[in-house]
């Protein structure tokens, strides 16, 4: 069993945008970031945080706009639209999840597509679906990176993407799709998700359900990626994977956490990069 190092690659990963930035930073040219966080949310704001942080080490410059749980649509869209105009900024990220009163789709759809660096725009997501050049969602391009650095090619593998949701689950499975796996999406209403798991030569699961995949439902030398984390009463982080017994069922496994999770980070700072270049060189 190999373990998935995540925290080693997006270390070299974060190396290469550092220096990146260094040369953009010849022409003039500082990467900028803006976030916007609303409520108190503790998992967002640690997120917030850690982005902030990445981007300060890798020389991107990073504003986060914090507004309270009880704001508004149309004053969250105007910071989108003071963003869009403000040239010094090359990628906007709202973190999710918004509070109920707020219609995240517009909120997303706001955004200039151009500066959508976690690609949730609908037009990015159209362009992932139809391999066009894009942003792509910071975790399951993480996910592929990791793949690729221990030479894992999903073609023709069955994928088993466990969750459906529109920040992890659909663009992943896009990206299997993309890479020429056969996959299958499983989600709440999954009638036999062993049955699936059990068929899987990779699988992808991002739920947030501690030990929602166990030994039993996985064949030998199943390559694990474990995209979820909660947190346990005693403080602990744990993922979707059951991972002391299903590790001895691997070939590769992601631990949670340490896997993905530094992975989005790096690939976060990737995409603002990659927009920074396309404005402005
Ligand atoms: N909430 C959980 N994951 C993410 C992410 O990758 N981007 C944003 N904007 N919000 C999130």
């Amino acid at each position: 069993m190999t373990i998935l190092d995540g925290k080693s690659l997006s270390s070299k990963i974060k190396e290469n945008v550092k220096k990146d930035v260094e040369n953009l930073q010849k022409n003039n040219i500082t990467p900028g970031l803006a976030v916007v966080l609303v409520g108190s949310d503790p998992a967002s704001s640690t997120y917030v945080n850690m982005k902030s942080r990445a981007c300060k080490e890798a020389g991107i410059y990073s504003i986060v706009h914090e507004m309270p749980e009880t704001i508004s649509q149309e004053n969250i869209l105007e910071i989108i639209e003071m963003m869009n105009k403000n040239p010094n900024i090359d990628g906007i990220l709202v973190q999710l999840p918004l509070p109920k009163q707020i219609d995240a789709t517009a909120i997303l759809e706001a955004i200039d597509p151009n500066k959508d660096v976690d690609g949730f725009h609908p037009y990015n997501v159209g362009r992932v679906v139809a391999g066009l050049d894009s942003f792509i969602p910071a975790t399951p391009y993480g996910v592929m990176e990791l793949l690729k650095e221990y030479n894992i090619d999903p073609k023709g593998k069955n994928v088993c993407v466990v969750g459906a949701s529109d920040i992890v689950g659909k663009p992943m499975a896009t990206l299997m799709l993309n890479a020429n796996a056969t996959v299958d999406i499983c989600h709440i209403y999954t009638d036999n998700l062993k049955a699936h798991t059990l068929n899987a030569d990779i699988v992808c699961v991002g739920v947030g359900k501690v030990n929602l995949i166990t030994a039993d439902m996985v064949k030998n030398d199943v390559v694990i990626v474990d995209i979820g984390v909660s947190r346990l009463e005693n403080g602990k982080l744990v993922g979707d994977v059951d991972f002391e017994n299903v590790k001895e069922k691997c070939s590769y496994i992601t631990p949670s956490p340490g896997g993905v999770g530094p992975m989005t980070i790096a690939m976060l700072l990737k995409n603002t990069v990659k927009s920074a270049r396309n404005r402005k060189c």
